[in-house]
């Protein structure tokens, strides 16, 4: 099969686990539930779920014990961007090319519909520790890189920073680090972790995420622009601070790195597909 089948498959078979387990939620409010449909099943790459998966999968997990944690990592994306829309962040009217979550169902909801996909990612991963040691190790790597030592903090330094006019690329790198890259990073050392990968293995595909997260925040910055998101525009990001040829070279350093970490384990086509899918 070639990639572009077998990622959209990997896409369907999360989108439709993530479908299901909503629609099965019961005794909660319809606008809750279709606010809540809303922001997850609309159209995501779906990349953190996907690293996890597959990284589990290289240390031979099968994909049904590792798509609840995969669907948990994504509550968490989701409940991100809901909030890092709102008016008082940076107030973005779209995402992925719909209305954002607070312009369709308002404010409040939107407030309310983030809250509700973080509990709920972490009722899910609570289930998930049942099933042994593993689970609780992957649960306190991914509550740690999407609270106040990873992602929150990450938030917090985007919103300092966006009145900074002469940011460098060490700031730029720090604050990334927790922003994007810590939950990228917890999805594919999660899959590792409960593949009962090795110390050194954990660490090889730590670096290997470390890379892809950094590229894939390039990536992103770069993209914005050919989009010209305005909001991003004044805000340092890679474009602005290293300019376009040094983005460029920084995205291919970080994708060959990636693939360099990747390149210890076998069955790790797909993964390799996905880099060059991604940073080509
Ligand atoms: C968007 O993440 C925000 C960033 C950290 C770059 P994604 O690009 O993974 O968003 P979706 O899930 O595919 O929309
Ligand atoms: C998205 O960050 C939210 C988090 C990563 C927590 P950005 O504000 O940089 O991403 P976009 O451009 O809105 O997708
Ligand atoms: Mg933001
Ligand atoms: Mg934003
Ligand atoms: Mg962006």
């Amino acid at each position: 099969m070639d990639f572009k089948s077998e990622y959209k498959n990997k896409i369907e078979l999360i989108d439709k686990h993530i479908e299901n387990y909503l629609d099965n939620l019961s005794g909660i409010d319809d606008t809750l539930k279709v606010a809540l449909k809303y922001s997850v099943l609309n159209g995501g790459k779906r990349i953190r779920s996907i690293l996890l998966m597959e990284c589990a999968k290289i240390f031979g997990v099968e994909y049904k014990n590792s798509i609840n944690l995969a669907m948990a990592i994504e509550f968490i994306h989701a409940y991100s961007l809901v909030h890092d829309d709102l008016p008082a962040m940076d107030n973005s009217d779209f995402r992925r090319g719909q209305p954002s979550c607070h312009k369709k169902y308002g404010e409040t909801m939107a407030i309310l519909t983030g809250d509700s996909l973080l509990n709920l990612a972490f009722e899910v991963i609570c289930n998930e520790c049942q099933n042994g040691e593993k689970y609780v190790c992957a649960a306190q790597k991914i509550s740690n890189a999407s609270g106040i030592f990873g992602m929150i903090n990450g938030q917090v330094k985007d919103i300092k920073i966006s009145s900074k006019k002469d940011a460098t690329e060490s700031e730029l790198i720090s604050l990334i680090e927790q922003k994007t890259m810590a939950l990228i990073r917890a999805a594919a050392v999660s899959g590792a972790i409960i593949g009962s990968a090795s110390e050194n293995e954990i660490n090889l595909i730590d670096k290997y995420s470390y890379h892809l997260g950094l590229a894939f925040q390039i990536r992103d910055d770069i993209e914005d622009e050919m989009e010209d998101i305005a909001e991003q525009n004044d805000c340092p990001n890679f474009l602005n601070v290293l300019g376009k040829d040094t983005a460029i070279e920084r995205l291919r350093y970080h994708k060959d790195k990636s693939n360099e970490y990747l390149m210890h384990f076998v069955h790790n086509e797909f993964l390799l597909s996905l880099n060059r899918y991604l940073f080509d």
